[in-house]
């Protein structure tokens, strides 16, 4: 489908947007969230004790490292980009290439991860359950044996919680037409009409959680292929939310853009890498229009998740 002829389907499709992440930040944090916010800190997750998720995924960097490849526990260089754990809540996929289909099941494959945290499953469990304030923190959640899946679902139960609050465009959804100026009021309609972002950048966390082939494979980095070894597949990556992208640069998969307006040239005059078949055709946009669209863009930044609640909640579970 075209959304070039339905602006207003796509305007409709948006609608609903952040309408869930502002009752989600108003709930009270879980003995559950609390417990995974503060292993999701902690570098006992890590074999030589030094890294945590947090290494990477650090909550000023919008949960992304700020550099194009990050480093491991012991100083490799990793592959891909750090991608945020923010606005994940209703992912159903997790790495670049989805290989992981719950956080649960994502969460152990850093802690294992040589060139990531290092550590053996077992001896993750092992140092945890040492603790004595995880397991004074666990057996108030009637956990008796922390077992592996315990570390995990609770590290997920925190990262389903880290939902950025209203932005702009939330604002002009619900009906707030001063929420946009007129510059971002051409942009929105690049967004979902001439320039097609909605066609893939699209729900409340402008991602439509499925895998497209945007011209940015490489021959090292085939993207969903890999898992899948589906020729129709290759050369695609998941689709990342644009919700709250201030402060995630740099951007891509291998982080190759340092700044939005980068992106913006990209899809205006796309290279394309010649792996699989790119789904994206040039949008010769102008410069005005380049500056109308990144100034819409700046209407989906809103406030990022307030960790002092989660702090609270860890300390009086534990004293
Ligand atoms: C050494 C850096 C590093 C550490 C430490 C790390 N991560 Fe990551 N994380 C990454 C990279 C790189 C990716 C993307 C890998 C890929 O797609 O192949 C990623 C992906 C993810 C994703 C998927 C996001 C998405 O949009 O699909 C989640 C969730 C995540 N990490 C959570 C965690 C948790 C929880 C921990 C701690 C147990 C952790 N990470 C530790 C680097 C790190
Ligand atoms: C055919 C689907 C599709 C369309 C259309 C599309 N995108 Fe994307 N977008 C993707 C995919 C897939 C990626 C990840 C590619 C990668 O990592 O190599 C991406 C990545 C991005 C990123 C980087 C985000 C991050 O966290 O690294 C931005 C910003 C972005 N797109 C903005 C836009 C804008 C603006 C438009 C419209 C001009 C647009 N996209 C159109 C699928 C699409």
């Amino acid at each position: 489908m075209n959304l070039r002829h339905f602006p207003l389907l796509a305007a409709l499709l948006a609608v609903g947007s952040a309408l869930g992440a502002d009752i989600e930040s108003a709930k009270p944090v879980t003995a559950r969230e609390a417990v995974g916010w503060k292993l999701f800190f902690d570098p006992i997750l890590s074999r030589p004790k030094n890294f945590s998720c947090s290494s990477c995924h650090l909550p000023d960097k919008g949960w992304e490292s700020g550099v194009a490849l990050a480093k491991g526990a012991h100083g490799d260089l990793l592959p891909r980009h750090v991608p945020t754990v923010v606005n994940l809540d209703e992912a159903e996929f997790f790495f670049w290439d989805g290989r992981a289909e719950s956080l649960e099941e994502q969460a152990k494959g850093p802690i294992a991860n040589p060139i990531e945290l290092d550590l053996k499953l077992d001896e993750a469990v092992a140092r945890v359950s040492a603790e004595p304030h995880y397991r004074k923190a666990f057996a108030a959640l009637g956990v008796k044996r922390i077992s592996i899946d315990d570390i995990a679902g609770v590290i997920a139960d925190f990262e389903r919680r880290l939902v950025t609050g209203e932005a702009a465009f939330d604002r002009w959804l619900k009906g707030d037409r001063s929420a946009l100026s007129e510059a971002q009021n051409r942009g929105r309609m690049t967004f979902f009409t001439t320039g097609q972002c909605a066609l893939c950048h699209i729900g409340r966390n402008f991602t439509d959680g499925d895998f497209h082939n945007i011209g940015t494979a490489t021959e090292d980095d085939k993207g969903r292929y890999a898992v899948t070894k589906d020729e129709a597949e290759m050369g695609m990556f998941k689709t990342p939310s644009l919700r709250n992208w201030k402060g995630r640069e740099p951007f891509m998969h291998d982080g190759r853009f340092a700044t939005l307006r980068d992106v913006i040239d990209f899809y205006s005059e796309p290279q394309d890498s010649g792996i699989g078949e790119t789904e994206i055709d040039p949008l010769e946009l102008g410069d005005d229009e380049k500056a109308d669209l990144l100034a819409f863009m700046e209407a989906l930044n809103g406030p990022w998740p307030d960790l002092k609640p989660f702090e609270a909640a860890w300390r009086k579970l534990v004293e």
